[in-house]
């Protein structure tokens, strides 16, 4: 088999297995190392000093070893490195439960048996990237492993300008310092806690734009993060686009589900904002997942790569804030990235203030290094298949099995539906963080609460938000967990829910003034 390769750049390791010849575009022969050594040479080569920009055929490498037809699908990987968990008695999960006044935050995590609190910085790390960790240049100014990775999000997302940062909210607070003036409005498909408070301390009042079936938890819509742009337009009608520094589109949606945007939703909003002069920053945490829910079910992207499609996604935006943290397959990192050099002007002196140097940003260098090629990985099809295809599997069994969940199945989480769980608790009484506090009882399984808590309240009234999706996110991290971890989730949840008539809600003891879901406390009822 030959592959056709427009421009190459190979680390010495890369080129085992590999016959490269130059001149014209590269021909790559012999690719029974699979495409993953391909995508390394990307980034690491000084030797050969040619640059990977565009890989015809790179992208279709990973589906070209993929049977048409396949019957199922496993992880493309094999573990190296295990971490020993141990489950404790239900009785001295009662007692932890207790001391973390029924938050799951506040467990301690060798406490936890299966840990599905968040995906955030829970990734396990690939060989490749542990050994770009080594490679860590810990120089204050200018490491060679900040120019890795604005690399890679030049040539991933798309991006012209990259600006470190410690991760997602630094990006988040740097975007809503530069951009947001007190009285402003912030339209988003739907809140994320973060990003709305930085939108609020920076004098922004957020305005939900989401279609309204993503408040639906059993609608079947298979793009139920889009933007709706009837209530978008009418919201720049009636405020005036000048009060309206730029929309946030987050993809895929984490309170909504972790339900994804189309392409021709993203293209419309680009138009809409476009006729009104008004900037787009995509919420990119989990845009790779985004990007393969595109290639799954929107109509003329089968055929593409989800790195492809990426790109095409971010194109329709001025720049976006990321959690490297989630999709990037790190424990910690995250970026602003911009296309307006006198903004990236402005951001490289912000993050001076906030994070640190513009080149490393709150990073240490072999942080840098990790996301980098964390982003390399993160792109390749048969990861994310296998990656929201676990999701995916854990969410049908409970399908079967009758509990209500989110529907469809989102792309990093399992959405329990607490409402439908615990009819008879009031939403005051906080029935989802009830359920996450029953199901660690139960088997050590830590969930969290995606509900009144997390939504907070009300910066003027001071009032409880009241979401319409009172929610448990089963979270999944990245390449941690076997199926079998998922069957015994599986077990749990619906053991929970064969007990539901006999839950009784929580009484807030404690509540902090800053997103409150981390640290509140609370007593049973
Ligand atoms: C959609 C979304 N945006 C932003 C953030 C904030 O990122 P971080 O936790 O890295 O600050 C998160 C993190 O959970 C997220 O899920």
């Amino acid at each position: 088999m030959e592959v056709a390769v427009d421009r190459c750049r190979c680390f010495t390791d890369g080129l085992v297995g590999f016959e490269i010849r130059a001149g014209g575009p590269i021909t790559v022969t012999n690719l029974e190392m699979g495409p993953g050594l391909l995508t390394r040479a990307a980034l690491h080569d000084e030797d050969l000093n040619m640059t990977l920009t565009e890989v015809t055929g790179l992208q279709t490498a990973a589906s070209m070893a993929t049977p048409d037809r396949r019957r199922s699908w496993a992880e493309p990987w094999k573990i190296k490195v295990v971490e020993p968990i141990r489950m404790m008695t239900r009785e001295q999960r009662r007692q932890a439960l207790a001391t973390a006044a029924y938050n799951t935050f506040l467990l301690r995590s060798e406490e936890v048996y299966i840990d599905l609190l968040t995906d955030s910085g829970t990734s396990a790390m690939s060989d490749w990237q542990w050994a770009g960790m080594m490679m860590g240049d810990e120089a204050y100014a200018g490491s060679r492993n900040f120019y890795h990775l604005e690399e890679a999000v030049q040539h991933h997302y798309g991006y012209k300008y990259v600006v470190p940062t410690h991760q997602g909210r630094g990006a988040e607070n740097l975007l809503s310092r530069m951009l947001i003036k007190p009285g402003d409005f912030v339209p988003g498909n739907m809140y994320f806690t973060t990003t709305r408070l930085h939108q609020e301390l920076a004098g922004g009042t957020f305005v939900d734009v989401i279609v309204p079936e993503a408040h639906d938890p059993v609608a079947e819509v298979p793009f139920k993060g889009n933007v709706d742009l009837n209530v978008l337009e009418k919201l720049i009608q009636r405020v005036g686009a000048d009060l309206v520094p730029y929309v946030c589109v987050a993809a895929t949606v984490n309170m909504a589900g972790g339900q994804p945007v189309s392409m021709a939703n993203m293209r419309e909003v680009r138009e809409l904002t476009r006729r009104h002069g008004i900037r787009i920053f995509l919420d990119a945490t989990r845009a790779v997942e985004n990007a393969y829910f595109i290639q799954q079910r929107e109509a003329g992207y089968r055929e593409r790569g989800v790195a492809d499609i990426l790109k095409e996604f971010c194109s329709y935006s001025d720049g976006c804030t990321m959690s490297g943290k989630k999709d990037s397959l790190v424990n910690i990192g995250g970026w602003l990235a911009l296309n307006d050099p006198a903004l990236y002007e402005e951001a490289s002196n912000l993050v001076v203030v906030y994070e640190g140097l513009h080149t490393y940003g709150g990073m240490a260098g072999r942080d840098m290094e990790a996301m980098a090629r964390g982003i390399v990985e993160s792109v390749q099809d048969d990861h994310i298949r296998a990656r929201v295809g676990q999701v995916e599997y854990l969410g049908q069994k409970l399908i079967k099995a009758g509990v209500p969940v989110v529907r469809p199945i989102g792309g990093h989480a399992v959405y329990l539906d607490a409402r439908a769980f615990y009819p008879q608790i009031v939403q005051d009484q906080f029935p989802a963080q009830t359920l996450a506090a029953l199901l660690y009882e139960d088997s050590g399984v830590r969930a969290m609460e995606r509900g009144i808590v997390s939504a907070g309240r009300d910066s003027d009234t001071g009032e409880h938000h009241y979401p319409a999706l009172e929610l448990v996110r089963l979270t999944i991290p990245r390449r941690v967990y076997t199926q079998a971890h998922m069957d015994v989730t599986a077990e749990s949840v619906v053991a929970v829910y064969h007990e539901r008539p006999s839950a009784r809600g929580l009484r807030m003891v404690y509540e902090p003034r800053y997103l409150r879901f981390f640290q509140a406390r609370f007593s049973p009822l």
